[in-house]
């Protein structure tokens, strides 16, 4: 049986908690947003202004929709002004023991009851949860970037989440308009499990001198309908990203399939990022 959410807590106000926070308050949830420094606060508040905003000015948000959304948010620096939520989504660095200690930290404010999501992108869910004195209400939520965007979240099931906190999480999902899909905990879960190991390959065959980028990005897109070419995706996901979401895959599994292609470490070295440094498989303009 699901438990019935009235309030949410997002620890972490970066790219990820600030869209969280928002398609929550869209939603109709009292969001209570915290991250450890007022400016931090401030830049997630400004993005997600500016997120309703260009919704107003495209016809798919009312000014007065807008303006309510944005009161439901309630930034802060101060962690026990989350104990009242029911739920808790934690968007903070990717950092084992940094996310461990604030399931610590909230175990220690909230109730017996209340949910501990983790949007990790790569870490084990299972470990995070073995945090928590309660490991069964602690649950993997993975958001997908921009969130405002992108319709899936996975929701990652630890060896210990209880089948209610999970049903729970699924309807909240579906409540604010996304599409939930459940998958138990494992490297990588399933997308980037599929994913970027195909990036790898792409970036194998350039290794090899197989095809240009252009063209190979041109064949993913004509012969397997991909609305975007997998190099452009490197790219605009980030090198680095992509290189520390293999070597989770490569060192978790322990199995030579997932091995990082020697180019994707080059450029990594190089500082060839991908389009936050301009240059990856491709070059980008100056923003
Ligand atoms: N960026 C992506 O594309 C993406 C996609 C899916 C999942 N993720 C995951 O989401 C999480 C957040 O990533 P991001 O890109 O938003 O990072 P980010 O660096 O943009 O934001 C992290 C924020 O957390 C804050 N923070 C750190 N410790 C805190 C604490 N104890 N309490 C409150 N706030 C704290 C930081 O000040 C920062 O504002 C990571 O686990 C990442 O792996 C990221």
């Amino acid at each position: 049986m699901s438990l019935q959410i009235r309030a949410v807590g997002v620890i972490g106000a970066g790219t990820m908690g600030n869209g969280i926070a928002q398609v929550l308050a869209a939603a109709g949830y009292p969001v209570t947003m915290r991250d450890l420094k007022p400016e931090y606060l401030d830049r997630g508040m400004v993005t997600i202004t500016k997120s309703f905003d260009r919704l107003v000015s495209h016809q798919k948000l009312m000014p007065e929709q807008r303006d309510a959304a944005l009161s439901r948010i309630r930034p802060t620096t101060e962690l026990k002004e989350l104990a009242p939520c029911e739920i808790i989504v934690e968007a903070i660095l990717e950092d084992h023991e940094l996310k461990a200690s604030v399931i610590r930290e909230l175990d220690a404010i909230c109730s017996a009851e209340a949910i501990f999501a983790t949007n990790t992108s790569s870490i084990s869910v299972t470990q995070i949860a073995a945090a928590s004195r309660i490991p069964g209400r602690v649950v993997g939520m993975h958001f997908f970037n921009p969130v405002p965007m992108m319709q899936l979240v996975e929701v990652i099931r630890a060896l210990q989440t209880t089948d209610a906190v999970c049903e729970t999480v699924v309807a909240l999902v579906e409540s604010f308009g996304k599409k939930a899909r459940v998958c138990k905990d494992s490297y990588g879960f399933v997308v980037n499990r599929v994913l970027i190991p195909m990036i790898n390959e792409a970036i194998n065959c350039v290794h090899e001198g197989l095809a240009s980028p252009d063209d190979i990005d041109v064949m993913m897109k004509l012969g397997a309908n991909h609305p975007m070419g997998p190099l452009a995706l490197a790219d605009l996901i980030g090198l680095d990203v992509v290189l520390d979401i293999m070597e989770t895959l490569y060192q978790g599994f322990d199995d030579p399939k997932f091995r990082p292609s020697p180019l994707l470490k080059q450029m990594c070295h190089a500082g060839y990022l991908g389009r936050k440094k301009g240059r990856g498989f491709f070059t980008y303009p100056a923003a």
